[in-house]
């Protein structure tokens, strides 16, 4: 087999700090399940970086080892946790309030979530009209909040010895923006951050601070943030990768699982209903409908984008499609996603599909944090830069780099990423159509 040369990887050496602008529901979910596991308390299902297995070469070579075994990843005892908050609690309370994980299993590791209290937070409510928070920095400018911004980070790393970072933003969805003409150039926008503008939103200002700072970012919600040319020229002067956005769980996993299926079976579709109920924080923000047309936006694209009514107009033109989010506070955090599809088959007849997922959606998103920090480190020490389409396999909307429209399929993703690790390490990448498959049939 002939290998192709390998990507320069620096190694995972020393410990890696995870920051989380935002130690809500999913943060927590995250940090006390790293915590957990560590200890033996919980197994990391639904990580890729933790259990999944990459095949090499061909079928006969029975090469399949663990991905954490073939590329050099961060150990997760040494990985460390840092984070902004609005609200004073820390991890340990945070968690407790939203309620996804049991006391129980909190209070196995409670001396370790209770050292992790959040920062000041950098907030204002134009930009989450439902939270009022208390605990945030006062007192300068936007600039002014990503230098401080910059100096936690500073503090941190000197103070747990880390030799990287990565940063996951998991703080609420903002209002729906568009991109503005500030945001178009690396120094419009630092003018605009001394000025105040306010087409700068606070989660713009943590990234601007992780990205300056060399430090891979992750958008873990559907904002705007980084998804600016301003942000694509900061990282490539900085050398720093960049991923988003919003994580893909839930509903929308559900979506992208299906919607292939249809298409490669060239099954109809007129109409997909979904609505959820759910009652937790991140419920509350989006019955704002400001931050649910972010939110929208983000569900929305993704049926277009598989099914191509342009190439399949009789199959896919005329699609319903309709997204609803209810805040139903008894709820919590398991939230129920209804979805009612309308398929046709064989000369047009009707069929339907209900789907009823009672699902938890910070169980579903804190393996995509994990994963996302540790690849977002492994591309940084791989020597890539700016938009890492190849992590799309964990956004509802995915970034892609300028002019191209991005891929929502969840099986071309998962190709895609795993194609991605065998390059880095030289490994030939497998399109499952190999040379072996014409000697066998000629
Ligand atoms: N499965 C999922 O839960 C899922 C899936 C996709 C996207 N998301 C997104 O991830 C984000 C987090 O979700 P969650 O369920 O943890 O919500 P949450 O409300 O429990 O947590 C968000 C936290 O961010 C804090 N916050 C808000 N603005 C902030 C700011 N400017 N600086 C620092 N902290 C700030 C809030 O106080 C809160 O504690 C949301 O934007 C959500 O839409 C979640």
């Amino acid at each position: 087999m002939q290998n192709l040369p390998k990507v320069e990887i620096a190694p995972a050496k020393g410990r890696l700090g995870i920051l989380t602008p935002g130690m809500g529901a999913v943060a927590t979910t995250f940090i006390a399940g790293v915590i957990a596991i560590r200890k033996g308390l919980g197994a990391p299902i639904g990580s890729l970086t933790q259990m999944g297995t990459i095949r090499l070469g061909k079928r006969t070579e029975h090469r399949s080892p663990m991905i954490k075994d073939f590329v050099p990843l961060a150990d997760l005892k040494d990985i460390r946790f840092g984070g902004w908050d609005i609200f004073e609690d820390n991890a340990y309370e945070s968690a407790l309030n939203a309620g996804v994980l049991e006391k129980t299993l909190l209070d196995h590791i409670r001396p370790e979530m209770e050292a992790i209290k959040p920062w000041k937070g950098v907030f204002s409510r134009d930009y989450v009209k439902k939270l009022d928070g208390t605990y945030i920095k006062t007192g300068g400018s936007k600039w002014d909040y990503a230098q401080m911004l910059m100096e936690d980070i500073q503090r941190f790393k000197e103070e747990q010895k880390l030799d990287r970072m990565v940063m996951v933003w998991c703080g609420s969805t903002e209002v729906y923006m568009k991109p503005h003409k500030v945001h178009q150039h690396l120094d419009t926008f630092e003018k605009a951050l001394k000025e105040n503008d306010p087409a700068i939103a606070p989660s713009m200002i943590y990234a601007y601070a992780a990205v300056k700072m060399g430090i891979p970012y992750a958008n873990g919600a559907p904002n705007l943030t980084a998804d600016i040319p301003a942000f694509y020229e900061l990282a490539k002067q900085t050398r720093t990768p960049l991923a988003g956005k919003d994580f893909k769980t839930g509903q929308t996993l559900m979506k992208t699982i299906l919607a292939p299926g249809l298409k490669a079976r060239l099954l109809g579709l007129s109409g997909w209903f979904s609505t959820n109920i759910l009652g937790n924080r991140d419920g509350e923000v989006l019955d704002d409908p400001e931050s649910f047309k972010t939110k929208e936006e983000s569900k929305l694209s993704v049926l277009e984008e598989i099914l191509q009514p342009e190439i399949y107009p009789e199959l896919y033109k005329n699609i319903y499609h309709k997204v609803r989010i209810h805040y139903y506070p008894p709820r919590g955090d398991n939230k129920e996603g209804w979805d009612n599809l309308d398929i046709f088959g064989w000369l047009g007849y009707p069929m339907q599909i209900k789907i009823d997922f009672l699902c938890r959606d910070s169980i579903l998103a804190a393996p995509i944090v994990l994963d996302l920090a540790l690849f977002m480190d492994l591309a940084r020490r791989s020597g890539f830069q700016g938009i890492q389409e190849w992590l799309s396999f964990y956004f509802k909307s995915p970034m892609t780099l300028p002019g191209l429209y991005p891929e929502h399929d969840l099986f071309i993703q998962h190709m895609k990423l795993k194609n991605t690790l065998r390059y880095i390490m030289g490994e030939e990448q497998i399109t499952h159509l190999g040379a072996d498959y014409y000697e066998f049939y000629k």
